[in-house]
């Protein structure tokens, strides 16, 4: 088993390497692709996590063509997991043109090389695209119930990506479907919002911004009412889905050449207020303060992900409790020295990291590494 993992040395992907070692150690050969926006924004790891690889590939995945694959020896690739990506809505924003190229636009153009090569080799192989529950919009497309209460989207609900990031997701699931067939197993997980310790933590979501908040200053301040709904999900959990779609079969049944599927738990939609109280209970005596006077916010949503755990084995389900995130993320924060109460202005932040490259002339305005 030959395994490309773009976008590795992020949040999630120190996760998902560790989890493809465990499956198929230790056969398989796992490859790593990264250009490392983010790459020295280690927490308080031991062991570089990119040490599990076969092999780390630092390039742009913008520059992958076929001349780039023989070169790296990568035309005989059994699988492609794709998290390379301007990886939320702000970040995105940045340069919706540039978002779309990275994120979306890549990702196809690696589809098909994927394919074609396979076609060469007559084999079956798979892309995993790491899509979004952000392609969902405000989660109003499944409608409303009796009470005027939003009722859980699902993947049969209409889509409404809002912002640059969202619509790149949603752009490539569609431009990915008729590129599957009985050669290209393609597999579009679209993921709850991540939490959770990770060897390259990012503070900028809003479980960890919490933990972080009652470990460094004792307090959370919670800027809504509290009440909206929210489906998240801890990055080991998001690697058990990357573990299924590799695996997968793609007979009928069991969803098909072309699968898109929410990748979380119907047990992880909380309310705001819920995520906090859990974050001040795991840090003594944190003050926790829910503006109640907040206009209601309406980017409340649940999301249903009954489909997953009707197509997947338990060991590729949700295994994760909130209690487990939240002290997993306590402890990592205590012991990561580097997190202060200046947390959200720290590399710990993406777009901090990224505006600081550019600010210091590391990249280019295109995020091309000035050498
Ligand atoms: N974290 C979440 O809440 C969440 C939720 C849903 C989906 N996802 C998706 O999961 C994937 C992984 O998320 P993450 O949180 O680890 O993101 P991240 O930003 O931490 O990591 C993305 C990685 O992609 C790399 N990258 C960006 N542009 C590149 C380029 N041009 N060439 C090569 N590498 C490039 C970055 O260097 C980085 O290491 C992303 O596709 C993201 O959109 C994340």
């Amino acid at each position: 088993m030959k395994i490309l993992i773009t976008g590795n040395m992020g949040y999630v992907g120190p996760a998902v390497i560790k989890r493809l070692r465990e499956e198929y150690s230790p056969k398989a050969e796992l490859i790593g692709l990264d250009t490392g926006y983010f790459a020295h924004s280690l927490t308080d790891s031991l062991v570089l996590p990119e040490t599990l690889l076969n092999q780390q590939i630092f390039a742009d995945v913008r520059d992958i063509d076929q001349d780039f694959l023989v070169d790296n020896d990568l035309t005989d690739l059994d699988a492609v997991v794709w998290l390379a990506a301007i990886s939320n809505d702000v970040m995105g924003e940045l340069n919706p043109d540039l978002t779309k190229q990275i994120n979306y636009l890549s990702a196809v153009n690696l589809a098909k090389l994927l394919k074609e090569n396979a076609q060469k080799l007559n084999k079956q192989v798979s892309f995993t695209f790491a899509s979004s529950c952000s392609v969902y919009g405000d989660g109003s497309g499944s409608g409303f119930d009796k009470d005027g209460n939003k009722l859980p989207v699902d993947e049969n609900s209409e889509v409404n990506p809002l912002t640059a990031y969202a619509k790149s997701k949603r752009e490539t699931e569609i431009a990915l479907e008729p590129l599957a067939d009985s050669t290209l197993k393609v597999t579009c997980l679209r993921f709850a919002t991540a939490c959770g310790m990770s060897d390259r933590l990012r503070l900028d979501l809003m479980l960890n911004d919490f933990a972080a908040g009652a470990v460094t200053e004792k307090e959370i301040t919670v800027l809504s009412d509290g009440s909206p709904w929210r489906p998240i999900i801890a990055t080991e959990d998001m690697a058990g889905g990357v573990a299924y779609a590799i695996q997968r079969s793609n007979l009928d049944e069991k969803g098909g050449d072309y699968l898109v599927v929410n990748i979380g738990s119907n047990d992880w939609n909380y309310q705001v207020k819920d995520f906090a109280n859990m974050c001040g209970e795991a840090v003594d005596r944190t003050k926790v303060s829910i503006n109640s006077a907040a206009e209601p916010d309406k980017r409340s949503y649940r999301v249903n992900f009954d489909k997953f755990t009707s197509l997947a084995d338990k060991k590729y389900l949700p295994q994760e409790t909130l209690q487990t995130a939240v002290e997993k993320l306590r402890d990592g924060i205590q012991n990561t020295p580097t997190i202060d109460t200046n947390y959200r202005t720290s590399k710990y932040m993406r777009i901090n990291t990224l505006k600081g490259h550019i600010k210091e002339g590391r990249i280019d305005q295109n995020l091309r590494w000035i050498r």
